[in-house]
């Protein structure tokens, strides 16, 4: 515990030094999150993190969280240094849409706006035409529909089938899916709600479609939490990644939270409701990274510019 408490004092006096900023997913280590927040840092989910990062003044930004997140910070504030804490930290959702097959697949259809999730990498984000997070993306293909236009989407599968069904849009989905949000499954949340029959269900979108028809509320990690906050109820079951659960007892104390079921057990599921990359931030790297500038992200110019577009679109749209 003096070891820990030792960490933290050396990182927040390094944020100080060289004047540099905390940006922070709720799915991180607790302890990282609370750091964030206490040094005027942000923890929130991946649309925040992106407007938070390119408004702030500070040269430095250290973002917790997967790659997608820094590269989304980097292409946004070209001019900033974007450290991070452990640079293999990606998302299965980035690894299972590579940019050339993805390129291949546009190319076939091109009569389609070709709409991204945020969790990409920057080559694919510079093929799209829109990116989207979970916060926004059902606003934005509602607009994109109302205005006729057939989109393909990539790469989150159930999030794209949630987005159709809603809106009704002419959707072509690349089939790719979060390791974690693919284990809750439908049958055991039906028997969990069953025994706890006053409590709601807050479901993230990359979850399956058995699971996102029992939700309450469908939304962002930010909208989830927002919902534990301001719902009248004292009991929810919580079908994402349970790095939430500590803001989410902080923001709604005395309220109960129950995360849902998956298939495995700890033994045979090594990503159950916990996400292996997210899980590589840690207090150690942390520091490494303040103090020897290791870990910087770069983004190639050319696809940053591109990427920029689609991202700022988002942002505009969302402002
Ligand atoms: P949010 O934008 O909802 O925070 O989601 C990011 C993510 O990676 C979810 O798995
Ligand atoms: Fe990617 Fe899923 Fe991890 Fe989010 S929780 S970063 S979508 S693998």
């Amino acid at each position: 515990a003096t070891e820990k408490l030792a960490l933290k004092a050396r990182i927040r006096q390094l944020l100080k030094e060289k004047q540099a900023v905390l940006v922070a997913h709720y799915y991180v280590d607790a302890e990282l999150q609370d750091l964030a927040e206490e040094t005027g840092g942000c923890v929130s989910d991946s649309l925040e993190m992106a407007r938070f990062g390119r408004d702030h003044p500070a040269q430095t930004l250290v973002v917790a969280g997967v790659k997608f997140m820094g590269e989304t910070a980097k292409i946004l504030s070209p001019e900033k240094t974007i450290l991070m804490p452990d640079l293999d930290a990606t998302c299965s959702l980035d690894l299972g849409c590579p940019a050339d097959e993805f390129t291949a697949f546009c190319d076939a259809h091109p009569d389609r706006t070709v709409v991204v999730y945020a969790n990409t990498s920057a080559a694919v984000k510079a093929r799209a035409d829109w990116m989207v997070t979970s916060s926004i993306g059902l606003d934005i293909v509602a607009h994109l529909h109302a205005q006729g236009k057939k989109i393909l989407w990539a790469p989150d599968k159930h999030l794209g089938s949630y987005i159709q069904q809603k809106t009704g849009a002419d959707m072509l989905l690349w089939q790719g899916s979060c390791l974690v949000h693919d284990e809750f499954k439908g049958i055991e949340l039906d028997l969990l709600k069953a025994e706890h029959p006053h409590a709601k269900v807050l479901v993230h979108p990359e979850s399956p479609a058995a699971v996102v028809a029992q939700a309450d509320v469908v939304g962002s990690t930010s909208q989830m939490i927002h919902a534990a906050q301001t719902m009248d109820a004292e009991e929810f079951i919580v079908a994402t990644d349970n790095g939430i659960l500590h803001k989410m007892q902080l923001a709604a104390p005395g309220k109960r939270f129950i995360v849902a079921p998956t298939a495995g057990n700890s033994a045979t599921c090594k990503s159950c409701a916990h996400c292996p990359w997210m899980a590589m931030n840690g207090l150690r790297n942390l520091l490494h990274v303040l103090e020897s500038g290791d870990n910087q992200i770069h983004v190639e110019r050319a696809t940053s510019e591109k990427a920029k577009l689609c991202i700022d679109r988002m942002l505009d749209f969302a402002a």
